[in-house]
């Protein structure tokens, strides 16, 4: 199975038994990281129902292929509001990930260069999002949280223009922290070394041990604006000239009210199944979504990709393109950077597969007649 080279040790940087499928990677990772950064990275809500259904719906939705479609030049090239990809797959923002590797968020950004997309950083990364942008060439989308202190939000809105990030992605599924209960067992927070480095400026940037919660529950409830409404979006608007993406919307009229706020792009989330437990599956609402926006702006969609399929289902009922989780947090605690690129390298191959198979020449052919 693994490649011998002549000395008769496998070939460096291709270690023996390596993952093939973006599943393989979770136990991997497992075995590395502590169990407060696992629990954290892994967990849902409460029952973690959404978390699973999130996958099941992609099991629901079966493919109608086409035949004898003439597959044997493909590209799964596109663009996303001026930003293009060598795949319709971006990395989603996902906080602290600098428990899966001491490079954290700049392996990512790295692999992601290396892979041809988008990185989205959260606001909650443990490297400063100017560092994170110098890693390049990766182009940067900002994911934003709203602070109670405005003037702290502000300034991190103004160090994401002025570093030369493409777009906001103001995420609106987390008025308060979802009840994840593995991390109040574990009473998640950072170990020492670790801060919510954006912050530190503002003095935010801790994220202590609390009794009986979740550290990062009550950091959410104290810090952030559980009060945030459509407004909110109007001022963010006002602020700034970057594109700014609506994150978190399940539903149509919920998409209408951004598109007239004044929103680039849709993403369809429910966060992973982090926040509200047993809230509908994302592809389960993906049409309602997609079909409110009429093609105004770009709609994305995350939660459960895993693999070649669930991104084409995902695109012929109305995404242009998809976010990947998870995964790239299995990548990055089981090999680093080089297990991110891996895991964008398999990912892109199924969906090259997935498209031959499937009639598809180019992204344009992935149309909603794919879909039963
Ligand atoms: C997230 N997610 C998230 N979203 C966001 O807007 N800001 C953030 O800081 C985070 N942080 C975060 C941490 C971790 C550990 C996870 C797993 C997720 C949600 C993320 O962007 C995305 O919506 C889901 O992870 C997509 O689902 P899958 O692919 O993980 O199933
Ligand atoms: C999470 C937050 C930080 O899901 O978005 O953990």
């Amino acid at each position: 199975m693994t490649e011998i080279s002549p000395t008769g040790s496998p070939p460096p940087g291709n270690p023996p038994e390596l993952p093939i499928n973006l599943l393989e990677y979770q136990p991997l990772a497992a075995r590395r990281l502590s169990k407060m950064a696992y629990d954290y990275y892994a967990s849902g809500a409460t029952d973690e129902l959404t978390l699973r259904d999130n996958r099941a719906a992609f099991a629901r939705r079966k493919i109608r292929f086409r035949v004898l479609a003439g597959v044997g030049q493909r590209s799964s090239r596109g663009e996303v509001l001026g930003a293009p990809f060598e795949f319709p797959v971006l990395i989603a923002p996902m906080a602290f990930q600098g428990l899966a590797d001491a490079d954290a968020e700049l392996a990512t950004a790295r692999a992601a260069g290396a892979a041809g997309t988008v990185m989205i950083l959260s606001t909650l990364s443990n490297v400063a999002l100017e560092e994170v942008v110098a890693a390049g060439p990766a182009p940067v989308w900002f994911q934003l949280y709203v602070y109670k202190d405005r003037e702290a939000t502000a300034a991190l809105v103004r160090r994401a223009e002025a570093a030369g990030c493409q777009a906001l992605v103001l995420t609106v599924d987390a008025p308060l922290l979802g009840r994840r209960e593995r991390d109040v067992r574990n009473r998640f927070h950072l170990p020492d070394g670790l801060q919510a480095k954006n912050l530190h400026a503002a003095g935010y940037g801790q994220l202590a041990p609390v009794a009986s919660d979740s550290g990062l529950a009550a950091y959410v409830g104290s810090l952030l604006d559980p009060n945030l409404s459509w407004e909110d979006l109007t001022w963010l608007r006002s602020i700034t000239k970057l594109p700014v993406l609506v994150k978190g919307v399940v539903r149509g009229d919920d998409a209408e009210r951004a598109l007239s706020a004044g929103a680039a792009g849709i993403v369809v989330s429910n966060h992973g199944g982090r926040q509200l437990d047993t809230s509908v599956a994302t592809l389960d609402c993906l049409e309602e979504v997609a079909s409110a926006v009429a093609g105004q702006v770009p709609v994305l969609l995350d939660g459960g990709v895993r693999r070649g399929t669930d991104v084409l289902k995902a695109l012929a009922l109305g995404a242009q393109a998809v976010l990947l989780g998870r995964p790239i947090l299995w990548g990055l605690g089981s090999r680093g950077q080089a297990g991110v690129e891996h895991v964008l390298e398999l990912l892109k191959a199924e969906f090259d597969q997935a498209l031959a198979l499937s009639g598809c020449s180019s992204l344009a052919e992935v149309t909603r007649d794919l879909i039963a």
